[in-house]
C-alpha cells in the first residue's frame, strides 16, 4: 500500500470516528471565521483547557473583526494576560485592521488571501479556510504530524520544516471539501489530541485506524515520530525588585520590541544581585530603600530563555519618580503582567 492509499483509507474511517466522539468544544459547531481563526491563534501555544476561558471572556468583549480592530492595545494585551506570546494578539489586532479595510471587515475564504495577513501562517490559513469555509485545506500542526508520521511510519524529523510540507502535500492531495474538511481537519487534531498522545502515552486500542497504522504493526508507534533534540535554553539569572511604598507597588513598562513588548513588570535586572548590590543600585536610581530582603525565588521557561528569579522585598520612604506605582488590586485589574511575574504578583496580595 502506498503512503496515499493509506491516508486515504484513513480519511473516512477518522470521519465515522470523529462525528461520534467530537468534543463540544466552544469554537465548534458551526463557528464564524472569526472564532475559528481566534480559537486557533489561542490554541497554538495554549492547551484547550486553558484556553477556554479566555476564549470565552475574548469572544464576549470582541465579538468580531471590528471590536478587535477598535480595542486599545491595553484592553487587548490584559485580555491576553497569562497565554503568553503577546505578538499573538498583536497580530491579530494587526490583521483585522487589514481585515476592516481591505475586506470590509469579513475574514477572506482562500488559504491564500488568509497567509498574507499578519499572525496567519499556513497553518492557521489551512485551520481557517478548512474549518470556517469548508475549503480542500490542510491544517498540520504538531499532532497531525504524529498522526501521519505513524500511519505511515516514516522516520522524518517532526522539527524539520520539510516534513510537514511533505505532510501537508500529501493530505492536501486528498482532502474533502464542505462540511467533510471542517471535520478531517478536526477530527486529525481530535485523534492527536486525544488517542494518538505523544511517547508512551499513545492508546492505539481506541484508534480507529489502528488496523491501518504502520507504526503499531512495526510496534513504532511509542518511537515515532522522530525528533531531533532541540537546542537547549539560554539560562538567565534575573534579580527581581519588589518596591514597596505604603500600599503601592513599582512597575514599568517593557519596550515595545523583544521579548514581553509592551508588558508591565516589576523592575528587574541581569544577573543574581545580593542585598548590598540591590541597595547601590536603588541608590543609582534616586532612592534610598528603608530595607531590602529577600522575597523568593522562582523560574520562568519562554520558548528559547530560561529566566531565573530572585526576588527582593525592599520598603521604600518615597516613591521613585521614573516608575509607576499602583496598588496590588490595581495591578490585578488593569496592568497586563505576563505569567513569568505571576509568583510575586501572588504574594503581593498575601
Ligand atoms: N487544536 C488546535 N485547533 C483545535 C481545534 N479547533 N480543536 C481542537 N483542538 C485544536
Amino acid at each position: 500500500m502506498t503512503e496515499t492509499e493509506r491516508i486515504g483509507a484513513a480519511i473516512p474511517l477518522l470521519l465515522a470516528w470523529h462525528r461520534v466522539n467530537r468534543r463540544p468544544l466552544p469554537w465548534r459547531g458551526r463557528p464564524t471565521p472569526y472564532a475559528v481563526w481566534v480559537s486557533e491563534i489561542m490554541l497554538q501555544q495554549t492547551r484547550i483547557e486553558a484556553a477556554i476561558p479566555y476564549y470565552l471572556r475574548f469572544m464576549e468583549r470582541l465579538p468580531d473583526v471590528q471590536a478587535l480592530a477598535e480595542v486599545s492595545e491595553e484592553e487587548l494585551l490584559k485580555l491576553w494576560e497569562g497565554l503568553g506570546y503577546y505578538s499573538r494578539a498583536r497580530n491579530l489586532q494587526k490583521a483585522a485592521r487589514a481585515i476592516v479595510e481591505q475586506y470590509g471587515g469579513a475574514l477572506p475564504a482562500s488559504a491564500q488571501a488568509l497567509r498574507k495577513l499578519p499572525g496567519i501562517g499556513d497553518y492557521t490559513a489551512g485551520a481557517i479556510a478548512s474549518l470556517a469555509f469548508g475549503q480542500p485545506e490542510p491544517a498540520v500542526d504538531g499532532n497531525v504530524l504524529r498522526v501521519i508520521l505513524r500511519l505511515t511510519a516514516r522516520r522524518d524529523d517532526a522539527l524539520e520544516p520539510g516534513t510537514r510540507a511533505w505532510v501537508t502535500e500529501l493530505l492536501r492531495g486528498l482532502y474533502p471539501t464542505g462540511e467533510d474538511a471542517a471535520l478531517l481537519t478536526e477530527g486529525l487534531m481530535e485523534l492527536g489530541e486525544t488517542v494518538c498522545l505523544p511517547r508512551e502515552g499513545v492508546r492505539c486500542e481506541a484508534c480507529p485506524l489502528a488496523a491501518l497504522c504502520l507504526a503499531r504493526e512495526q510496534g513504532e508507534q511509542a518511537a515515532l515520530p522522530v525528533r531531533s533534540q532541540p537546542k537547549p535554553r539560554r539560562v538567565e539569572e534575573r534579580t527581581v525588585l519588589l518596591l514597596r511604598r505604603g500600599d503601592r507597588w513599582a512597575v514599568r513598562r517593557r519596550a515595545e520590541k523583544g521579548l514581553l513588548a509592551g508588558m508591565w513588570e516589576f523592575p528587574n535586572v541581569e544577573g543574581a544581585l545580593s542585598a548590598e548590590e540591590v541597595t547601590a543600585l536603588l541608590t543609582e536610581w534616586g532612592g534610598e530603600p528603608l530595607s531590602v530582603e529577600p522575597w523568593g525565588e522562582a523560574r520562568h521557561l519562554f520558548t528559547h530563555v530560561e529566566w531565573r528569579m530572585r526576588g527582593f522585598l525592599i520598603l521604600c520612604p518615597r516613591e521613585i519618580p521614573a516608575l509607576t506605582w499602583r496598588t496590588a488590586a490595581e495591578l490585578a485589574s488593569d496592568h497586563a503582567i505576563p505569567s513569568a511575574f505571576r509568583m510575586w504578583m501572588e504574594k503581593l496580595d498575601a
